[in-house]
């Protein structure tokens, strides 16, 4: 009888020692900024409101890991290089289809969209494009390029950034008054009807693919204003465009709150739809540059917890907004899979830790839809 006493007490306390470590573990864990792991996914949490997407050339080179969490977590892809002009058309005889074949084929057998990017832009575009030749040979040559490249994945792909980034940076209240086009290699060689033009060839290639001008900043500034007038000269001519895509690389430190809300509904009020097509949010502080120049893969410095709670506000407030504006916004999509596939690794961007963990941005922007971040949502 006695013995028995003693085993009993002696599991009590054992079981009391343990569940008491084990708090302390949580807690500790939660002091380090851990995130819960589990709970519904952004994907599902969303569904029927936007499509989620995420930017990688998959699946090459990818792990099984990693493309389990695409799997899970989105319901759609953009390319982040392959479909570009430089990488898929590196000169005119000269087509790259083997990455892009395979991201579209993989998508379709695990039921995934995709979003074409991009076919015009002022980067990662050859000189080929614009070497010897007049108007209608440069005409030509992007006549072909979208035809081509549109028409390969006809019914394939869900959309199309069609022009990127074709403003320019920074202007002031004269520029705002103008279109204030970057004097890039498509604009010197065609003028401004090159954004009209590759729109047309675009849609006479797959009637039905969701296409989009494309760009950073624009929600803000005179950069604002430069969008509205371009977009609103592309609407007034008819041009078939669909949407809008603001790209959305921010920082948590200043994220323009109110004039992402502005610049929604602004593009809204043109009929056009909205998508959040490159969204990332650095940290503050955090070490690492653009493209994590010089800086080797995994030596990054961690980011605090109370980093990593700012930048899950900043997403939090972010979806508040974009909940506000639901029937204006088909997609939001983060660029890169995780801190470890962005362009900005090194500043913590995503919402998956470079070990393809949830971090705190997840459950906050999952959370976002039960509890909005009333302040973020600015009347007008
Ligand atoms: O593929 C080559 C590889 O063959 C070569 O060995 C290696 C050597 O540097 O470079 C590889 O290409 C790199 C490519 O990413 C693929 O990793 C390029 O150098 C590099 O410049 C390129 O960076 C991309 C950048 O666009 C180019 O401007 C980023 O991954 C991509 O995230 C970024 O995405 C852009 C969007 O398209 C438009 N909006 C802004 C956004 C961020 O810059």
């Amino acid at each position: 009888m006695s013995h028995r006493i003693v085993t009993l007490a002696a599991w009590a306390v054992l079981a009391y020692l343990t569940t008491a470590a084990s708090a302390q573990t949580t807690d500790s864990k939660k002091d380090d900024g851990a995130a819960n792991q589990s709970g519904p996914t952004i994907k599902d949490a969303y569904k029927g409101i936007f499509l989620i997407g995420a930017a990688g050339d998959l699946p090459g080179g990818y792990s099984a890991d990693e493309l389990d969490l695409v799997r899970q977590n989105f319901n759609i892809v953009t390319p982040e290089n392959c479909m570009k002009p430089g990488p898929v058309h590196p000169s005119e005889n000269t087509w790259r289809f083997e990455r892009p074949d395979a991201l579209v084929k993989w998508c379709a057998e695990n039921h995934i969209a995709v979003h074409g990017h991009t076919l015009v832009w002022h980067a990662q575009t050859n000189n080929w494009f614009f070497r010897d030749g007049d108007k209608a040979v440069a005409t030509r040559r992007l006549k072909d390029h979208i035809s081509t490249l549109v028409g390969r994945y006809k019914g394939k792909i869900r959309g199309w950034d069609v022009v990127n980034e074709a403003i320019k940076d920074g202007g002031n209240s004269e520029t705002a008054k103008t279109e204030n086009l970057r004097n890039s290699p498509w604009m010197k060689a065609l003028g401004p009807d090159y954004i009209p033009l590759a729109f047309k060839f675009a849609h006479e290639a797959d009637p039905d693919a969701k296409l989009y001008y494309n760009d950073y900043n624009i929600e803000a500034g005179p950069k604002h204003e430069s969008s509205m007038v371009l977009l609103r000269r592309l609407v007034k001519d008819g041009v078939p465009i669909y949407g809008v895509g603001i790209q959305g690389h921010w920082n948590t430190a200043r994220v323009p709150y109110e004039a992402i809300d502005r610049a929604i509904a602004d593009y809204a009020s043109l009929g056009l739809k909205v998508s959040i097509t490159e969204l990332d949010v650095t940290i503050r502080g955090a070490s690492g540059g653009q493209l994590g120049r010089g800086r080797p893969r995994g030596e990054v410095s961690p980011p605090s917890a109370e980093d990593l709670k700012a930048q899950a506000n900043a997403y939090a407030k972010l979806f508040t907004i974009f909940l506000k504006h639901k029937s204006q916004i088909e997609r939001v999509t983060f660029w890169g899979l995780s801190d470890r596939r962005s362009w900005r690794r090194g500043q913590h961007p995503l919402i998956f830790d470079a070990a393809n963990h949830r971090k705190p941005a997840y459950a906050a922007i999952v959370d976002a839809l039960q509890h909005p971040k009333p302040e973020a949502a600015t009347p007008r």
